[in-house]
């Protein structure tokens, strides 16, 4: 059964991906080894890495002197490396609140050093994103650049004298970023890189001196940096997933899939905007491209749809339960008929069907 997977994560990868993984399974390159078998130290897994990482440098055109790093341990870890590494000095970090994602990194960094909310959309019920002049004197600022839950994205660049550190969980490679206006990148791969069990890492090497010396080793990026991700086993089979969506979407172009997302979640706005049923509430600038939430502002209806939905083969669009409602994840492997088949199943819905 072939369904359309709208899910946040772990999420759609791309169908080429999937074959190619799956003929690769059983004899990797013809060492009669899985990639799941090969030693993280072997040649053959060595050079899986060194490829994923030049792959992710042409892509998203990382400087020279940013460390990439492949870590375990989810996004969720670097909420308390970060603040163990890099708030040092001060002791004090600064955040903007953007809703959920963003409260979990305050209440991790909370744990070790001090906290600060310097800007938030609550009273807006984080349907937009803070907007006016910032300042930080923090160790660094912290931001969520897509907001997963609300449906939310950054679309610009907040400008402050301190390192500014992005969670890009859930927006890594659906769009061109200028990695050299951040300081610290990062991102669980269950989205938009591949599986889970990798988190991508992307740090300025200068920030790598500020590891104090009592700090364990998994938990210090300069120990990481220094061994090239290598320290102790990485990630194998994930890091190598990676490898294959970089490869996809280098094969079509990276400006292709930017394309394809920009008009995929236009076209599921513009229906939803002209819909007398539906509705998605963010703030037009700040709409996320990759995650939409929309609902009937009936829950009775909404379990309804959901139920309908499920009938016609597209999956996992139930919105997150702290928010309810529906949400559609659109990210880059998500194909514009599973769109086009969401938009048709909504239109059918609003006539009448059932
Ligand atoms: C924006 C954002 N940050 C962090 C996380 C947490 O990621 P993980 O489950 O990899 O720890 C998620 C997961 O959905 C997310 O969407």
């Amino acid at each position: 059964m072939t369904v359309f997977n709208f899910s946040a994560g772990p999420a759609v990868l791309p169908v080429p991906v999937l074959l190619k993984a799956q003929s690769e399974l059983l004899n990797y390159k013809g060492s009669g080894q899985s990639v799941l078998e090969l030693s993280h130290r072997s040649t053959l897994f060595e050079n899986i890495l060194q490829e994923t990482e030049s792959l992710l440098r042409e892509l998203l055109q990382i400087p020279d002197n940013y460390r990439v790093l492949f870590l375990q341990g989810g996004a969720t870890l670097q909420f308390s490396m970060l603040p163990l590494n890099l708030a040092t000095a001060h002791q004090r970090v600064d955040f903007i609140d953007t809703g959920s994602w963003s409260q979990k990194a305050i209440q991790d960094a909370g744990a070790f050093v001090q906290t600060n909310v310097i800007a938030s959309s609550e009273a807006d019920h984080y349907r937009s994103i803070p907007t006016g002049p910032i300042r930080s004197d923090a160790d660094y600022l912290h931001i969520t650049w897509n907001n997963t839950l609300e449906g939310t994205t950054f679309t610009n660049v907040p400008q402050v004298d301190v390192p500014l550190v992005a969670d890009f969980s859930s927006s890594i490679l659906s769009e061109p970023i200028d990695v050299s206006q951040f300081d610290v990148i990062y991102a669980g791969a269950q989205k938009n890189l591949g599986s889970a069990g990798m988190t991508l890492v992307i740090i300025k090497d200068d920030l790598l001196q500020r590891t104090p010396d009592r700090l364990g080793s998994y938990l210090r990026y300069d120990i990481h940096a220094a061994h090239h991700s290598l320290y102790n086993t990485p990630p194998t089979y994930s890091i190598y997933l990676t490898k294959l969506v970089l490869e996809w979407i280098k094969e079509q172009g990276f400006d292709t899939v930017v394309q394809r997302n920009r008009r995929q979640a236009a076209s599921l706005y513009a229906y939803l905007d002209q819909s007398a049923m539906f509705s998605n509430s963010v703030a037009l600038p700040d709409r996320s491209r990759m995650n939409i939430p929309f609902s009937t502002g009936q829950t009775d209806l909404d379990q309804q749809f959901l139920q309908f939905v499920e009938r016609h083969q597209l999956v996992n669009l139930k919105g997150h339960r702290s928010v309810g409602g529906m949400r559609a994840s659109l990210y880059n492997a998500m194909p514009t008929a599973g769109v086009d088949a969401l938009i048709t199943v909504l239109q059918r819905f609003e006539q009448g069907e059932r």
